[in-house]
């Protein structure tokens, strides 16, 4: 893996799901009466077609529906935003189209609908493979609805990936390299293994501070997380990313836009883009609240909240912070473009005096195995 050419990429957000797990802090939302999917597909392709005027004769490379919960949309919304992204611009042959499934059972029975309408990849929420975990975790589906799901995806799509969470309370390394090995022979190119983060403001944050929810401690942490390191590499899925680990040539062509630093654009209740304008590369973000979104694409033709030209210094920050999430690091070249001076010798000297980051054959520069842990206060110390 290394550099390709700019991608584009489209990213959809559907802002609904069935009941708020007590962890998540994603715009998402539960709502008890009907969703009306068709207003929602007419404003989508009104933001569409208003963000299409702005970046016009792109080609498309992967289109990412995130949520929230995608796999509650029915299959004609999917096909109908999609049809709008290939009214506006050209998709590529070879796209990647990626949808965010919850692996419950009902979930699973709408999978052809959207290979159908064009998606061609499917990443699920298993999140554990143990029922108490994931009662704990506040999911509404068990561990073996979650793996008939992943049996329908296996069968129904060219590519698929699940996530898990590790570092949950009580959980020892011992347990997760089981629970992480038999995730594997699930698994076919592509996992995705997040930490638990206690988010402010969820209901884990009020049971954290309160001392009712305990989370391991750090060197439990860093343990959990080498046994992640070891286990997946051993089976030949290496961490491309902090959290993401595929074989090679497998990795997610979506996400990787957005650790490259190349451009897309967001469309839905508070989504987020980069656009390159006349040489300027906006960031833009647009109202989160789903029927505040509505009314702001039906009165002006798009949800914009946010639409920030970004300095030399917030690009340069923003290209160190994503491109050194991955294992294949970064050109110090591009930064030295973006900031008209180059990265300082005498950090990196330092930095890799204590293990930290290491320079590629090729000149890129990366974080390596002990710098991810502490992947933050690399990154600053780089920027300062
Ligand atoms: C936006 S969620 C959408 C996926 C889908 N709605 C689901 O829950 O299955 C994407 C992923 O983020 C991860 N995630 C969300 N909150 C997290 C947290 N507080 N700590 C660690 N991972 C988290 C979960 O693994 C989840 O599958
Ligand atoms: S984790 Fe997924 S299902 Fe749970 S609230 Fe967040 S987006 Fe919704």
């Amino acid at each position: 893996m290394n550099d390709e050419p700019a991608g584009f990429g489209v990213y959809v957000h559907w802002p609904f799901c069935l009941s708020k797990c007590p962890y998540c802090d994603f715009n998402s939302h539960v709502r008890h009466a009907a969703i009306d999917e068709t207003r929602f597909a007419r404003a989508f392709a009104a933001e569409i077609a208003a963000t299409a005027a702005r970046v016009p004769g792109r080609t498309v490379s992967t289109i990412f529906f995130g949520g929230g919960t995608p796999s509650l949309m029915q299959p004609a919304t999917i096909a109908a935003v999609l049809d709008s992204i290939s009214q506006h611009w050209r998709v590529a042959a070879d796209a990647e189209i990626t949808l965010e499934a919850n692996p419950t059972s009902v979930e699973a029975t709408r999978f052809r609908g959207y290979r159908l309408a064009g998606v061609n990849r499917v990443s699920l929420g298993v999140q554990a493979l143990d029922d108490r975990a994931l009662a704990a975790l506040g999911r509404l589906h068990s561990a073996r609805e979650a793996l008939d799901a992943v049996a329908i995806a296996r069968s129904v799509f060219e590519r698929y990936s699940f996530d898990l969470i590790y570092a949950r309370p009580q959980q020892t390394p011992q347990q997760w390299a089981e629970e992480l090995k038999r995730a594997l022979d699930e698994a076919a190119e592509h996992l995705s293994l997040y930490q638990l983060t206690i988010e402010q403001e969820t209901p884990f944050a009020t049971l954290h501070a309160t001392g009712k929810l305990v989370i391991p401690n750090d060197d439990t942490a860093r343990a959990l997380y080498d046994t992640t390191q070891e286990v997946c590499a051993a089976h030949g899925l290496p961490a491309y990313e902090i959290s993401n680990h595929a074989r090679p040539g497998s990795e997610c062509r979506h996400n990787l836009v957005y650790w490259r630093a190349q451009e897309y654009a967001g469309v839905g209740p508070g989504a987020h883009g980069r656009l390159d304008i006349d040489g300027s590369r906006h960031a833009t973000a647009t109202e989160k609240r789903p029927e505040a979104w509505l009314q702001r694409v039906e009165s002006g033709g798009n949800g914009l909240i946010t639409d920030d030209v970004l300095t030399r210094e917030e690009m340069a920050d923003e290209f160190l912070l994503m491109g050194l999430r991955l294992a294949e690091g970064i050109d110090p070249a591009r930064y030295t473009t973006l900031m008209n001076r180059s990265l300082d010798p005498a950090r990196i000297a330092a930095l890799r005096e204590h293990g930290l980051v290491e320079t590629t054959e090729e000149g890129r520069l990366r974080v390596s195995m002990p710098g991810f842990p502490v992947l933050d206060a690399v990154v600053a110390d780089l920027a300062a």
